[in-house]
């Protein structure tokens, strides 16, 4: 992060922690229709439009090492294979036959020599080529250039593999705009893979996800925790294009450091603001990640049905060198469940009451725009047009509190 950056990212936390109302022209929010959390026939639109049409984040290259490792990831609904070929390269396949349909692997990860369906033998390299058929003569006529395994769109930044399902998709790294450049100095192409995990939780992916989007709940629900060394009143938010954004809060004290993350291996380019502050990005739709020099976990949020989702959190650390890793992370990542289960608590009734007849909406304020930059781009996605009237938001937060 270059010294202008960090000096105007500075300034405005200083602004925000001064300021008595909102910046003069930022538009009011118009309520959130409690509907959006709710509907199965939005869910559905959701769905078919945005989450199936959205660069996700996968797995991390350590998951697959080797030629023939593989990742089977199953959130869209159609379980797409990520595999590393006898080139390196990490390529994506929907984990489909095209025979009959059978599923090429079946466990979640591991390593194969090639790729053989279980059902009737047909075999595929690891690059999704069709190689061999069972009785080639009951199939003379078969092109087996025409058979290869449906191809899915698959990127990285750094070590970090995401897919796609929109065969016509902006390249990954141009629809995160300026998130590569920020994440430079965490270096992506270093870190390594630490560990994985879900949670399953009754509630729209939407409640908990709103929830990681903005600071003011601190003061409530992480009362004895982070609330203790961060201050929300000086949180800065910059809104990108495309959905993306950053919340930016500040230490209570500069010199602050996480108790849980002492001894453990700092990355050295981390920047001053990363070192002294909060810095959470979002990329559109689902990932969250609070970043820091010692590392990061990559906050999921995966929809399971209209009322229920799961988060799921993969643990990323500097680069050690080989061998164990630190016995710190255990202890790191159990500090961090305890937070994470202060916001889980209350989703599944907060999902019963947003069904209640009394809900009117949601209704937010100014350091919770993000949430409403999020909805926004979730209409665009769909398309405005396809969205029941009573359900749409109003595209209210134009281009003069958009960065970039
Ligand atoms: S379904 Fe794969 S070989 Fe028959
Ligand atoms: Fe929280």
């Amino acid at each position: 992060m270059d010294a202008a950056t960090v000096e105007r990212l500075k300034s405005a936390m200083r602004y925000e922690t001064e300021r008595t109302a909102p910046p003069e022209g930022f538009p009011k929010l118009p309520v959130i229709p409690g509907g959006r959390y709710t509907d199965p026939a939005f869910h559905e639109l959701e769905h078919r439009y945005m989450w199936r049409r959205s660069w996700l984040y996968a797995c991390h290259a350590d998951e697959i090492p080797d030629p023939g490792s593989f990742y089977l990831f199953k959130r869209t609904g159609s379980p797409i294979l990520v595999v590393r070929g006898k080139d390196g390269v990490v390529r994506a396949f929907y984990n489909t036959c095209r025979h009959r349909g059978a599923p090429l692997v079946k466990e979640c990860k591991g390593k194969v020599e090639g790729l053989v369906c279980g059902y009737h033998g047909w075999t595929y390299g690891l690059d999704g080529r069709l190689m061999n058929l069972r009785d080639k003569r009951d199939f003379v006529e078969l092109d087996m250039s025409e058979y290869p395994l449906v191809p899915v769109r698959c990127e990285s930044l750094g070590n970090w593999i995401f897919v796609n399902e929109d065969p016509d998709a902006q390249p990954l790294l141009e629809h995160l705009g300026v998130i590569p450049e920020y994440l430079e100095e965490i270096q992506p192409h270093q870190v390594r893979f630490v560990d994985r995990r879900s949670y399953k939780v009754q509630c729209n992916v939407k409640v908990l996800l709103d929830a990681f989007l903005e600071v003011y709940h601190l003061k409530s629900i992480h009362q004895n925790t982070v609330d203790r060394f961060l201050d929300h009143r000086g949180t800065n938010i910059t809104l990108w294009p495309r959905g993306h954004s950053l919340m930016l809060t500040p230490n209570r004290r500069p010199d602050w450091q996480d108790p849980g993350t002492r001894g453990m291996r700092r990355i050295e380019t981390a920047s001053e603001i990363t070192n002294s502050n909060n810095p959470s990005f979002m990329f559109y739709p689902n990932l969250v990640t609070p970043v820091d020099a010692s590392g990061n976990p990559f906050l999921l949020f995966w929809p399971t049905g209209p009322r229920e989702m799961e988060i799921e959190v993969c643990w990323f650390a500097p680069d050690w060198g080989g061998g164990e890793i630190s016995p710190l992370w255990a202890t790191r990542i159990s500090n961090f469940e305890r937070i994470l289960e202060e916001d889980t608590q209350f989703a599944p009734q907060i999902q019963e009451s947003v069904e209640s007849t009394a809900f009117r909406g949601i209704t937010l304020n100014y350091q919770e725009r993000r949430i409403y930059h999020w909805h926004q781009e979730l209409d665009r996605r769909i398309g405005v047009e396809r969205i029941p009237e009573h359900l749409r938001v109003q595209q209210v937060i134009g281009a003069p509190w958009i960065s970039g």
